[in-house]
């Protein structure tokens, strides 16, 4: 049995990966915390792995002696730990940036390379594309990150692309959706309560990928011969924001009042809804940095080499997705 390491297994996309690596067979270790929560981690097949990253030596220590333990090192390990919001700018750098590079540079220095590693980044590593052709982002474009947590996943990738010697691939999803998510559900949640929110007046082109779909493309990804790569994630289309509230309204039956709301009210907006998280140590989903990527008209994205290299066939477009979304937040009473 091939062992793999996922780390932030205790996230909503790390869950998913868990669950589909035991059903392909891996065995399967999840990098948690202390901290984290096993809520869904609960297969018993599932061996569990504390790595501490923001420390070096310590981590070389933790991979060294798990080698040691097992007979060898993990064959594979998928690195979707990541912070995507915060109250200090820094933890974005820390996390995403300082503790992936650490990672790679403990397992270069104890002889611990998998044969393949997957690094999650985002689609904000790139940024928006150009908001007046529209025209998708893609690789030869000028990376433009406009949150510093897209800018700290841009780091991270600048350090890959440095190794020669790593068997990694990068995979940049865009929005990620489904069952657990807990950032576009706050648009469920508002649309079940009627209302409708559009930022500013011109039209968004969004992009989604629902989260099987992309366990099933991260899991392909790992197999494949294809290294030193980078691909960005999408169900392929893209649809304007409208199209979005119209499929949560027409599954939920709810008829909903629109708003538009006018782009400085929406960064005040972020800017008190930040102040008053962070009086409970939390962060909103709509906060100073993110709000952004909230206005920017332009997330379509280049996918034809995604779709021909891990012969990639998404089972979801945002229509059944929604469905499927909902089921889950409507079972669980989230909604
Ligand atoms: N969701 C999306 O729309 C989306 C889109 C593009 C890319 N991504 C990327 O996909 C990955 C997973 O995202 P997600 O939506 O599943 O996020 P999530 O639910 O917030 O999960 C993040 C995971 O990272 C772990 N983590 C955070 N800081 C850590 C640290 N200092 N040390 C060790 N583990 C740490 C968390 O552990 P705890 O449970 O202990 O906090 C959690 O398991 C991230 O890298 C994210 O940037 C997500």
């Amino acid at each position: 049995m091939k062992k793999l390491l996922i780390t932030g297994a205790s996230g909503f996309v790390g869950g998913f990966l868990v669950e589909e690596a035991l059903n392909r067979g891996y065995e399967v270790y999840a990098g948690v915390r202390n901290s984290s929560s096993k809520k869904y981690l609960k297969d018993d097949r599932i061996k569990f792995i504390h790595l501490d990253f923001g420390n070096k030596d310590k981590l070389k220590k933790e991979l060294v002696a798990f080698a040691q333990e097992n007979q060898s090192p993990f064959d594979y390990i998928i690195h979707g730990a990541g912070i995507t919001k915060a109250n200090r700018i820094q933890d974005y750098y820390d996390v995403n940036f300082h503790n992936t590079k650490h990672f790679i540079e403990a397992m270069q220095e104890t002889n611990t390379i998998p044969t393949k590693f997957i690094q999650v980044s985002s689609l904000a590593s790139f940024g928006p594309g150009n908001p007046h052709t529209l025209e998708p982002v893609n690789h030869h474009h000028t990376p433009r990150p406009v949150s510093s947590y897209g800018k700290s996943k841009l780091q991270a990738e600048e350090y890959f692309n440095t190794l020669t010697d790593f068997p990694y691939i990068i995979l940049r999803p865009t929005t990620v959706y489904g069952p657990r998510e807990k950032d576009l559900y706050t648009v469920f949640q508002m649309v079940s309560n009627g209302f409708e929110f559009y930022i500013g007046n011109k039209p968004q082109h969004l992009t989604f990928v629902y989260v099987k779909d992309l366990v099933t493309v991260t899991l392909d990804s790992l197999q494949s011969p294809m290294v030193r790569k980078s691909y960005f994630v999408s169900d392929g289309n893209s649809y304007l924001s409208s199209h979005l509230n119209h499929l949560i309204k027409k599954h939920l039956n709810k008829k909903t009042f629109k708003l538009t709301l006018p782009t400085p009210f929406v960064r005040a907006l972020a800017f008190t809804l930040e102040k008053s998280f962070g009086l409970f140590g939390k962060t909103p989903t709509l906060n100073i940095e993110r709000v952004k990527e909230f206005e920017s008209t332009n997330w379509k994205v280049y996918t034809d080499d995604l779709f021909q290299d891990f012969n990639f066939k998404p089972q979801y477009d945002l229509e059944r997705g929604v469905k499927e979304t909902i089921d889950w937040y409507k079972q669980e009473k989230w909604l």
